[in-house]
């Protein structure tokens, strides 16, 4: 039997401080109502000191690592997807790779925005592929409060902070990732996008744009989200020769409730087959999908041999699913 990526050990962390919706009343012009039946969302995390993203996203790699029994010395490649590491340079991965004391990795971030643990999983299949020996950290981690406006109520109910992690190594006995289906679209960029800190190179200001918060035009995100989400998955699906029957657990990206209840009914699929966390955390962006898939796997919730269907979509745009026989 061929050799395939499987996911040996998950973990995630969460900062403590909680945001309610009541608290988001007394700072912008929302409510409870309207958050929760145009989102889902309920809470999300907010990081303080001590808990920013290569610190959160090395305390789920920890976990993750204890799960699956393996060393930080083992860990041949460590990837993260990120899009805000308290530093430009070096990587979240790299910061990541220090905390834990993986000496023997080689590590660096993918951007993919809220697809980034999608893209990091397909990647680290490609190193297993060639080198089936290798063990790789794939972590999700993000610190979003730090890019939000927090006088925008369009953007600032809907993100949080958090990392998830999987140990994925080679294995021989058919389990692993099956498939994935990944699309990017760069033509698109404006309609979700975040700026880079201020370029110091006078002739490249632009004193026209206002910061560098997370900018998003909801209502045409949305719309894109649900078609190009709802036709990764079918189309992933049906290569595989998978009826959505098959499948045990669907993880999506967790960015609105509405969204995911509109793919839930193309799919033809069970409520109870969705994994849902979009009201404790909100939006985590590369880290939804990664912490998701760690509470499902605590909870008991994936069986050996399940059909887990992952997928994604963020800015870019960037998008896809992944099918992984557990
Ligand atoms: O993870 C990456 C991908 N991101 C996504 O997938 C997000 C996709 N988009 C969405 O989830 C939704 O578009 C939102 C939740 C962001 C917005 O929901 P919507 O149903 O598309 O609302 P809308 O933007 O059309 O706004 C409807 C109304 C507007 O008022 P008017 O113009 O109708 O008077 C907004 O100003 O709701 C207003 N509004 C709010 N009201 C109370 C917008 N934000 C808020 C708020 N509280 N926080």
């Amino acid at each position: 039997m061929g050799c395939r990526t499987a996911i040996v050990g998950t973990g995630s962390c969460l900062p403590e401080k909680i945001l309610s919706n009541s608290d988001l009343e007394k700072m912008v012009d929302t409510s409870d109502e309207w958050i929760t039946t145009r989102t889902g969302i309920k809470n999300r995390r907010i990081a303080k000191k001590g808990e920013e993203t290569s610190r959160i996203g090395a305390i789920a790699a920890q976990r993750a690592l204890a799960m699956a029994g393996v060393a930080p010395e083992e860990i041949g490649l460590i990837i993260v997807g990120t899009m805000t590491c308290e530093m430009t340079m070096p990587s979240c991965a790299c910061l990541i790779q220090k905390e834990i004391g993986a000496t023997n990795a080689f590590a660096f971030d993918m951007n993919a925005a809220c697809s980034g643990f999608l893209y990091s999983l397909d990647l680290a299949d490609k190193y297993i592929q060639s080198t089936p020996e290798m063990k790789i950290l794939v972590i999700g981690s993000e610190n979003l409060s730090s890019r939000t406006n927090w006088q925008d109520r369009n953007t600032c109910v809907l993100f949080g902070d958090g990392a998830g992690a999987c140990v994925v190594s080679g294995s021989h006995e058919g389990r692993g990732l099956l498939a994935s289906n990944l699309f990017s679209d760069g033509k698109l960029w404006n309609l979700l996008y975040m700026e880079s800190a201020r370029s110091m190179n006078p002739d490249l200001v632009r004193p026209e744009r206002n910061g560098s918060y997370i900018q998003m035009s909801g209502k045409d995100v949305f719309k894109y989200a649900v078609r190009a989400m709802e036709d990764s998955v079918l189309q992933l699906l049906d290569s595989q020769g998978i009826s959505a029957d098959e499948v045990s657990l669907v993880v999506p990206h967790q960015a609105n409730i509405r969204i995911i209840n509109s793919l839930t009914e193309r799919l033809g699929i069970s409520s109870e087959k969705i994994y849902i966390n979009i009201h404790k955390y909100g939006n985590t962006s590369a880290a939804s999908v990664a912490i998701a898939i760690d509470e499902a796997n605590r909870a008991g919730l994936l069986k050996d041999d399940d059909l887990l269907l992952l997928c994604a979509f963020g800015g870019g745009f960037t998008w896809g699913a992944s099918i992984i026989r557990w």
